[in-house]
């Protein structure tokens, strides 16, 4: 029998229900996230799903058998397929984020387009444009051609009918899942129980299908997709697409993969064709380097498998204010702090009157800790006035006590700066090398003192 569907407030940031209004979240603290949804019960009906009344015994498996490894489809832009781990895999579902504007829709036009000319079944539904307005994107990028299905829907029963009809499709876009709804249900639109049963009802048709199902989520104001967690759980594969406006590179990041690793960043440029596979991304970075100007130091880093060289800059400059301003883009603001204070305990560089500016170029964002050494050389190249070399690569993670610890993949790192021109590297004095290829000189430093008193000497 069916409950009498009940009104309830769903907060629209974690998803917890509470009886009553509240102007703030019990659940997650945010303020007015509460929204009157009315509860249809636990199973939205018309979504395809249905109540079991009995249940009915599995047949259980032991851990130990033949298991295959994931089945995949190559999409033919190697950058999301190395974000991916190796392609997409038919019957999962991918979840894409990314604030608006940053190249979604073309993204996933161009791979619709890619596994459409490749032969597979490809269908495209935008809730968000016409088709005309696909289209003329599809023209810009030379893609109109290419024999992609589309629609723009945003009801979801007319969206399944869609795809229960003819060939099965190989893979579904959904652009995006908060314009969806399911008119069972009173919630507007984007609300946490549309989005829920949407995406429910959309994975169970990829499972069932075995179509590779594609979702774009809007993000919020902080950088989280909107929307209740429970969809980032319900997928196999969450990617955020993330850069900078100003710039035009864009990193497509995978944060959640249950077919892969999750340290692996795809690189694209956004040019006038569309979304542009960017293979060697250490020469876009490290692309327009002024010669000559203190601050700017560059660190081999490695994102995944693959290294990646970019130019950290630093500006330290007398503060006029009682506390000085720190200020970081692309790096962790208390990684700066704990440098400045190790620099400062150990090394006896003073920042306490200036002002601090850290910057990694290109808008990339640094979470290695061996980024540490590359920034502390930035800074006392800013501080001291002292331009560092040209030809120069930094890495090491900085302990508290000012001790440089050795990095993973020194070698990888090494022979990359190696390949792009540089002469010289410093880097830890733990950790093994394989000096077999390698022709840059390398400068060991055990603590971070050696590298203060060889950039800026003490007089
Ligand atoms: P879009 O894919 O619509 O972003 P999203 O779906 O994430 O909101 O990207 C639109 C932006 O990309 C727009 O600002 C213009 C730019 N762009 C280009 O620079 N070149 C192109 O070939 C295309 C199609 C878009
Ligand atoms: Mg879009």
């Amino acid at each position: 029998m069916a409950r009498p569907a009940r009104a309830a407030f769903v907060c629209q940031n974690c998803g917890s229900i509470a009886s009553r209004w509240a102007g703030k979240c019990a659940g997650c603290g945010e303020w007015n996230t509460l929204v009157e949804e009315t509860d249809a019960g636990p199973v939205p009906p018309g979504t395809g799903l249905t109540r079991t009344t009995r249940g009915r015994a599995v047949a259980l498996e032991p851990l130990a058998g033949s298991s295959q490894s994931a089945p995949r489809i190559a999409t033919g832009l190697a950058e999301l397929d190395r974000v991916t781990g190796g392609g997409i895999v038919p019957g999962s579902a991918l979840l894409i984020g990314g604030e608006p504007g940053i190249g979604k829709s073309t993204l996933l036009l161009q791979l619709a387009a890619s596994l459409a000319a490749a032969g597979h079944r490809a269908v495209y539904f935008s809730g968000e444009e016409a088709v005309a307005q696909v289209r003329l994107r599809a023209d810009r990028l030379g893609l109109a051609q290419a024999p992609v299905s589309l629609a723009s829907e945003t009801n979801l029963a007319n969206i399944l009918a869609t795809l229960a009809e003819g060939r099965r499709p190989d893979l579904v876009v959904i652009d995006s899942i908060q314009t969806l709804w399911a008119d069972a249900l009173d919630a507007a639109p984007g609300t946490v129980s549309q989005v829920r049963a949407a995406t429910q009802a959309l994975i169970r048709f990829a499972k069932s299908h075995g179509s590779a199902l594609l979702l774009v989520g809007h993000v919020t104001k902080d950088g989280q997709i909107a929307g209740p967690k429970v969809v980032e759980h319900m997928v196999d594969t969450v990617l955020y697409f993330e850069g900078d406006r100003g710039h035009p590179f864009r990193i497509l990041r995978a944060v959640k993969n249950r077919f892969g690793a999750t340290d692996e960043i795809g690189v694209f440029e956004m040019a006038g064709q569309g979304l542009r596979e960017v293979a060697n991304p250490s020469e876009l970075f490290l692309g327009d380097r002024d010669a000559d100007t203190p601050g700017a130091a560059v660190f081999a880093g490695i994102e995944g498998t693959r290294p990646l060289l970019v130019e950290i800059q630093a500006l330290v400059a007398p503060s006029t204010l009682g506390t000085p301003r720190r200020a970081v883009v692309g790096w962790d603001a208390s990684r700066l702090a704990m440098l400045l204070a190790v620099l400062d305990a150990r090394c006896g560089l003073s920042f306490a009157q200036t002002d601090v500016y850290l910057n990694v170029a290109g808008g990339l964002k640094i979470a290695e800790p061996a980024a540490d050494l590359a920034a502390a050389a930035a800074l006392i190249s800013s501080i001291s006035g002292v331009a560092l070399p040209q030809n120069q690569v930094f890495f090491g993670e900085i302990s508290l006590s000012g001790a440089v610890r050795a990095a993973a993949h020194m070698t990888t790192r090494l022979k990359e700066a190696q390949k792009l021109g540089f002469k010289r590297a410093v880097l830890p004095q733990a950790g093994e090398v394989d000096t077999a290829a390698l022709t840059l000189s390398l400068h060991r430093i055990p603590h971070l003192k050696a590298l203060a008193e060889q950039l800026a000497p003490c007089d």
